[in-house]
């Protein structure tokens, strides 16, 4: 009943999954859509999200004809969201200008002329506006992003409007989207085809061939790749779980010469990618070809899982065009969590960290060499094992020397940085140990004992940090013992045990600016 027009903004399938997440049905569809297909899904409310257009270039992208006409004659609520806003503005005959002073992030300014019926309902601090409504006529706007989660309120912005303003009802439930998903595979895949499904152990690719395994049953072949760039041990412990929990047909297939031979000597990071998208290409290929003269018959369909910042910022789909052996199509599955528990995923797989598809490739930045910098950086990231309450933590190798003193020895050896973030879904995130102060400092202010301190450091997978278990009376928020000692003991853990570093560095920064992985 919430239909979303798509102006190209990275956040409008988090708006879809937000609201969802309300246990409401949304859709969402090019923004530039006919006006015949707005209306033959009989949305109660249109959102139009935002984009990174400017409503004054000649060929920004804009709503049909007769769309805001057919709205007004049906009692439609429409929500433009930023640029949606702007260019419900622009539509309405209001007037949008580029405000004096402009920031990315956490505030954004522009300044409106509404059109008649208007009122402003919100200003920024510095007085531009930030949410207008024509209660009349049904039109809202909002110049901030509600769907991300650094909008403190967001959800709760989203909730109200929804429920108290346009009168929604909530009832859909993310069984649906199991047996919408599993109706779309069987419509695709016809009752005699293969497919093949691309499996990296993580929870996107996994849920994928579940379902898709629910829908097709064994005509789904599953392949893993070693490609020498994975996390300490993770091609045992992927080929064993999958084995003894998932109980899914996987062929390993052992590719890491065919990788680390294609990387060496490379430093470019999109390189890097793209050599490793079609060394990932040929091994699927070969896969196929072998399938095909086993089954007598080629495959019909490749099977990717990713997650939604890969789909919107990496366009891993750039090598698929280049896929000869078989069409792919790419689910965007929102709830992939929610979904995995539905299909009975074993948590083991559902609370995994997010891991590039390149792999440690990424996080080794300049040259990877199998013997020094990528068996450093399993080190390291076997020794950064703090696990359920972060969204990723490891450590990546840098390509600089610094001087160091190590066992009365002057060295010159390589600089490690620890990353941790906590995040919802990768598109934004917050550097970890931010949120465990606040944690802590919530605790301090309020002066609560903290009886369980083991709940935020659930599962540690590694002994280093065991002690950190044991509950802890009271912190204090000024001298921050705890993430002191807490990283000392990471840091002497990393230059004590692995060989060729004497640097550890931490990285604060956010996403935005930064983003999760360095490369
Ligand atoms: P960034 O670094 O873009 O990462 O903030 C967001 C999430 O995506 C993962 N990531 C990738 N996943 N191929 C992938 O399959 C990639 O090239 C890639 N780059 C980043 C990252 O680990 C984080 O969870």
């Amino acid at each position: 009943s919430v239909l979303i027009l798509d102006f190209g903004s990275q956040y409008t399938h988090l708006i879809t999954r937000r609201i969802r997440s309300l246990s409401v049905f949304s859709l969402c569809i090019s923004g530039t859509s006919p006006l015949s297909s707005i209306t033959s899904l009989n949305p109660k409310v249109v959102i139009l999200s935002g984009g990174p257009h400017s409503v004054h270039a000649d060929d920004s992208p804009s709503f049909a004809d007769g769309f805001v006409e057919w709205a007004q004659s049906n009692g439609v609520f429409v929500l433009g969201i930023c640029y949606g806003l702007h260019l419900l503005v622009q539509r309405l005959g209001g007037e949008v200008r580029v405000g004096e002073k402009q920031e990315y992030g956490r505030m954004e300014i522009e300044t409106a002329t509404l059109p008649n019926g208007f009122e402003v309902v919100a200003r920024s601090q510095q007085g531009a506006v930030a949410a207008v409504e024509d209660k009349d006529r049904r039109f809202y706007g909002l110049q901030y992003h509600p769907e991300v989660t650094h909008s403190p309120e967001g959800m709760e912005t989203l909730r109200s409007f929804l429920f108290e303003v346009c009168g929604v009802n909530a009832g859909w439930k993310m069984e649906n989207v199991m047996d919408e998903e599993i109706k779309v595979i069987n419509n695709m895949v016809g009752p005699d085809d293969h497919v093949i499904c691309a499996l990296s152990g993580g929870v996107d690719s996994t849920v994928a061939a579940t379902l898709v395994h629910k829908a097709i049953g064994d005509r789904l072949h599953c392949v893993f790749v070693d490609n020498g760039l994975l996390r300490y041990k993770e091609r045992e412990r992927v080929m064993e779980t999958f084995e003894r929990d998932v109980h899914l047909p996987v062929t390993c297939v052992d590719a890491t010469e065919q990788f680390l031979s294609k990387l060496k000597g490379v430093v470019d990071p999109e390189l890097k990618r793209k050599i490793i998208g079609k060394e990932f290409i040929c091994v699927f290929d070969a896969f196929a070809k072998e399938l095909e003269n086993n089954l007598g018959k080629k495959s019909a369909f490749l099977v990717q899982g990713t997650l939604y910042p890969d789909v919107i910022e990496s366009c891993p789909n750039q090598e698929l065009e280049e896929l000869t052996l078989t069409q792919s199509k790419v689910i965007i599955m929102l709830e992939v969590r929610q979904l995995g528990r539905i299909l009975s995923v074993p948590y083991s797989f559902l609370k995994r960290h997010p891991f590039p598809g390149p792999g440690l490739a990424v996080r080794v930045l300049g040259d990877v060499t199998e013997d020094n910098a990528l068996d450093t950086i399993r080190q390291s990231i076997k020794d950064a094992g703090i696990y359920d309450s972060i969204w990723q933590a490891f450590a990546v190798f840098l390509p600089v020397k610094s001087v160091g003193v190590q066992g009365n020895q002057r060295t010159h050896s390589h600089v490690v940085a620890l990353r941790a973030v906590t995040s919802q879904d990768g598109m934004t995130a917050d550097w970890y140990v931010f949120i465990a102060l606040h944690c802590f400092a919530l605790h301090d202010w309020c002066n609560v004992y903290v009886p369980h301190l083991s709940q935020l450091y659930t599962n540690l997978t590694f002994d280093p940090f065991s002690h950190l278990l044991t509950p802890k009376p009271k912190f204090s928020f000024s001298s921050c013992n705890f993430e002191r000692e807490f990283l000392d003991d990471v840091v002497q853990k990393i230059c004590n045990n692995v060989r060729g570093v004497n640097c550890v560095a931490l990285d604060i920064t956010s996403k935005p600016p930064s983003t999760i992985e360095w490369e």
